[in-house]
């Protein structure tokens, strides 16, 4: 058995971009092996489809045997680990910007429905967007500086994802309601 069996394996983004084309690999336990190829090449992809981060869409991946599939991610993700380089956090202040933006763009047509919908607590609401945006960029400063990105970047990403989870789940949901209830959704 095989530490890691790649047959046939291709792989097409959404976008119609052709990221891996019929690969075929296998790796014996305790081996080490490097892949190397330029930008573009796939070997991202590729890493992508051995922890199921993607799912192969022709051809197979096995873990110790076991084909990987959206059933078994748990268990081949305890097995198979993907760390990425530092092509791509060099990429991630660009995700930030954009998030920074996007965030602020949704906030600012949040509230206009507020306003539209005389909201009663447009205010408050408006607070906790505001908040959040100073403590993102405060985030986002922490992370420019600070030489240990790594644990500032899982640090920022646990606090985005558990505070939007939170406020939209109730203080845009209540204003759904709300927004129901006053008959402006018709
Ligand atoms: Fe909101
Ligand atoms: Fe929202």
């Amino acid at each position: 058995m095989f530490a890691v069996e790649v047959r046939d394996v291709s792989y097409r983004y959404s976008d119609g971009t052709e990221a891996l084309r019929n690969v075929s690999l296998a790796i014996e336990k305790n081996r080490r092996l490097a892949i190397l190829g330029a930008n573009g090449s796939g070997k991202t992809t590729l890493l992508m489809l051995l922890n199921g981060l993607l799912l192969a869409q022709s051809g197979s991946v096995r873990i110790f045997g076991e084909t990987v599939t959206k059933k078994n991610l748990r268990t081949i993700r305890r097995q198979v680990g993907v760390l990425f380089d530092n092509a791509n956090a060099d990429r991630v202040p660009q995700t930030l910007e954009f998030l920074g933006k996007y965030v602020e763009k949704h906030f600012n047509d949040e509230q206009q429905l507020h306003l539209k919908a005389q909201y009663p607590k447009m205010e408050s609401h408006k607070k906790m967007h505001t908040d959040f945006v100073t403590a993102f960029k405060k985030m986002k400063q922490d992370y420019d500086t600070d030489g240990n990105k790594l644990p500032v970047l899982l640090k920022i990403n646990k606090t985005v994802v558990d505070w939007l989870k939170s406020h939209i789940m109730v203080h845009d949901k209540e204003f759904a309601k709300y927004y129901k209830s006053s008959g402006n959704d018709r």
